[in-house]
């Protein structure tokens, strides 16, 4: 007892030996340091009157033991343990439901907005194709005819069309500021700017400047696509000139919109020429079309842009229908229309739309194939390439030419690597695939080769002539998924996206025969159409093939056609790249709704075997699916309720995640209002004002959501960049008071004015 690191342990039941003990101690500490008799005493069985589990009373002995530095041999412990593996979860169990209740409480006075579209169970009802019908420019009450205090910067060239049209507004007494091209930023006195168009900064500079003049831009109408007919270029250098005078210059503009904080409406029109095949007349320029990618995309993401795209016929420039068809466009530009894609022809003014065509099974095969015919599939290890390839080993014993940047591992160390890799491995699963094609009677080529590069596509074409002579047929399935908002977007990533579409088709045309091919595919996608939200870069190269599916360039034409396909659903790209977390859901609900690959063939069947040279290939209603998108565009307004995928919110309240951040309550009515609008947003239940959005799981879809909310919330314009910069409510509540104030002082201003007026006159 002496001993102070000594450790009693009474073996036996009860504690009367450790009561015993404990007396000495207390006995011992009497006389001595009450520091040196204070060791631990405990029993290892309970009392019988003690009401405890024996196990636990054991284990609690032990532990106790262990804290006083007994060493407890464990291994001996559990001896007679019997033991079984049993999986845990690689996360820990957070007991929380962060299921996505599905919303309804859409406007119940907008049914047909509300439509929840499901796949129609006959393919046969998939197929739309676009037409053009005549349209007249509705003129709202609301909008005036040509406004005296408008504001109008025209990107416009040296040509006579671009002259006339500024000396006409001129002559409606419009303040006009005008842009054009050059190799670096000027300005001169008379509201005449130069800037380098593939210069974003030129454009920043450009809206800078215009601020600093009181010359903010109501109208927009961006010429730098209309172009002579005449002499056309080295097809690579115009490839490259269209799309910084078109594609990127629209890019730049939008994002100098957010950079400087242009808030207020405008209308922004894209005028073009020789784009859109309206009266059969084919498209002459289909490198323009990519401005179609940002005119669909911008209004989506900068609810205070208008974007229409107008293309025009040059020729009628010196026709008596040119003052018309001027002054047409100044109307375009100063009315409020959804018409997204306009063309003016022959004195009249026409607007894409869509009609169904039924295109029903048949037995026979397409009559564009032929047995053993030579068929090249760019993209050809992708999803859609591996299944068109399947249908036509199946169907004609195809001689088939896959290419891919990506390569196989050489055919004698398949075997191997099947055994050595998993069934879910990406290269196993094509190598299977063409084993596949095999069986079925194919011969097949795989040749590595970007599209994009010239000089590898050249010799991937030789090679292919070499062993099998005459190409019949080609597939152009290369692409690459887009995504990302226009404010944060790169040149470097939209290029990226827009090149194995633009540059690769612009490749293939200039190696291959074209007048000798049966039929040329483009595989385009809907969103070309859709332009949703993020898609800028994908929709542009998308719309280019469609534009190109009407080219009217080559001699004895062969049968080029573009299929919009909807999402594939069990394989290709929609099914394998990533999506934000929180709009998964919405992803896999709409895979479900996706065209299957048994289906995506038989579609191709049916298309190939028709006279379309595009056609929508949608599962769902598609003329409801546009009525939708257009519906979402006038909701901007404030008129329709409508609410899109960004400003749907989740009503059920989890609680606040872990967050760097402490949590601080919000103080003052905007702090409150954000934080209701977060908090339905997130569907958490408790917001701070100093939570940053991208921590909580914001990104850039949701920002718009909540920039909408403020918009009907508070009546003032946010542009993403703020979000992106200042991403808490705090700091978002601060900008929006700054510009409640200045409207105030701007209404107070306005209020005084007219009185002084009214003074002048009494
Ligand atoms: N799947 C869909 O739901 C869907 C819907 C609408 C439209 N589409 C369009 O249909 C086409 C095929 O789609 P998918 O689903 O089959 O896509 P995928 O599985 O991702 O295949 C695309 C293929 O393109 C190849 N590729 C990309 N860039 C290339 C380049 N520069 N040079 C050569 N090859 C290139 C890729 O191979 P490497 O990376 O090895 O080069 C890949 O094998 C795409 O153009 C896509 O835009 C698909």
């Amino acid at each position: 007892m002496e001993e102070p690191s000594r450790v009693f342990l009474e073996v036996g039941p009860g504690r009367t030996l450790s009561t015993l003990a404990g007396m000495c101690q207390a006995e011992l500490r009497k006389q001595g340091n009450e520091e040196t008799f204070n060791q631990l005493i405990v029993p290892s069985l309970r009392h019988p009157d003690v009401d405890q589990d024996d196990t636990v009373f054991l284990l609690n002995t032990l532990g106790r033991l262990w804290m006083a530095g007994v060493e407890v041999d464990w291994n001996k412990f559990y001896e007679n343990e019997k033991r079984r593996r049993i999986p845990l979860p690689t996360y820990p169990f957070e007991r929380q439901r962060y299921w996505v209740e599905r919303q309804v409480d859409v406007d119940s006075q907008t049914p047909s907005k509300s439509i929840i579209l499901t796949k129609k169970p006959d393919i046969s009802d998939w197929f739309y194709v676009p037409v053009w019908k005549q349209s007249i420019l509705s003129e709202k009450s609301s909008d005036k005819e040509v406004q005296d205090n408008s504001c109008w910067l025209v990107f416009v060239d040296q040509s006579e069309f671009g002259k006339r049209l500024i000396k006409q507004l001129k002559d409606d007494n419009q303040n006009v500021v005008t842009v054009t091209a050059g190799s670096e930023f000027s300005r001169s006195k008379n509201h005449t700017f130069i800037l380098d168009p593939t210069n974003r900064e030129d454009y920043e500079n450009l809206l800078k400047d215009l601020a600093v003049q009181g010359l903010v831009p109501d109208k927009i109408l961006h010429l730098w696509g209309v172009t002579s007919m005449n002499n056309k270029p080295d097809k690579f250098k115009l490839l490259n000139e269209t799309q910084n005078l078109g594609f990127y210059s629209l890019l730049y503009l939008a994002q100098a919109f957010g950079n400087q904080n242009m808030t207020d409406p405008v209308n922004l029109l894209v005028i073009t020429n020789g784009m859109q095949n309206v009266l059969g007349e084919g498209v002459y320029f289909p490198e323009k079309a990519t401005i179609l990618g940002p005119c669909r995309v911008i209004p989506k993401e900068y609810s205070n842009v208008s974007c229409r795209s107008v293309d025009i016929q040059i020729s009628e420039l010196d026709s008596p229908g040119t003052d018309w068809l001027i002054k047409q466009i100044i109307q375009e530009a100063s009315v409020n229309s959804t018409d997204e894609i306009v063309a003016y022809r022959n004195q009249f003014r026409w607007v894409q739309t869509w009609q169904t065509v039924h295109l029903n099974k048949k037995e026979d095969i397409p009559q564009r194939l032929r047995n053993n015919g030579v068929y090249l599939i760019t993209g050809g290890l992708g999803g859609i390439g591996l299944s068109l390839a399947e249908y036509l080993a199946e169907t004609v014993s195809a001689k088939l030419v896959l290419t891919a940047r990506s390569s196989l591992p050489a055919k004698k160390e398949w075997e191997d690597w099947l055994n050595t890799h998993d069934d879910t491995d990406r290269t196993s699963e094509r190598i299977r695939k063409i084993k596949k094609l095999e069986e079925l009677g194919a011969e097949v080529m795989i040749v590595q080769a970007d599209i994009t590069n010239y000089e590898q596509m050249k010799k991937a074409v030789e090679q292919v002539q070499e062993r099998y002579g005459t190409i019949h047929g080609v597939i152009h399935a290369a692409g690459i998924a887009g995504g990302g908002a226009i404010q944060l977007k790169s040149s470097q990533t939209a290029s990226e996206v827009l090149a194995p579409k633009v540059i690769g088709t612009s490749v293939l045309t200039s190696l291959l025969d074209m007048n000798k091919l049966d039929f040329f595919m483009l595989c385009s996608s809907i969103t070309s159409i859709l332009g949703d939200f993020g898609q800028s870069d994908y929709c542009a190269a998308n719309a280019f093939l469609d534009a190109f599916a009407q080219y009217n360039g080559f001699k004895n034409q062969p049968f080029i056609f573009a299929i919009n396909w909807d999402a594939w659903g069990d394989v290709g790209m929609a099914v394998n790249t990533e999506v934000p977390k929180d709009i998964l859901e919405q992803r896999l609900a709409s895979l479900k709704e996706g065209i299957l690959s048994s289906e995506g063939v038989e579609a191709f069947a049916r298309v190939l075997d028709s006279n379309h040279h595009q056609v929508v290939v949608s599962t769902r209603d598609w003329l409801k699916r546009i009525e939708m998108t257009k519906a979402v565009l006038e909701s901007r307004d404030g008129k329709s309720t409508y609410k899109t995928a960004a400003t749907r919110f989740v009503k059920s309240a989890h609680s606040r995640p872990k967050l760097e951040t402490e949590y601080v309550a919000p103080e003052n009515e905007i702090e409150v209002s954000l934080a209701e609008i977060w908090q339905e947003l997130f569907g958490i239940d408790k917001v701070g004002v100093h939570d940053n959005f991208f921590e909580l799981g914001g990104h850039s879809l949701l920002a718009t959501g909540v920039i909408t909310r403020i918009r009907d919330t508070f009546q003032v314009e946010i542009n993403l960049q703020s979000f992106f910069d200042k991403p808490t409510i705090a700091e978002l509540s601060e900008i929006i008071l700054e510009k409640l104030v200045e409207q105030e002082d701007s209404e107070t201003l306005n209020q005084i004015l007219a009185e002084i007026e009214n003074e002048s006159q009494e």
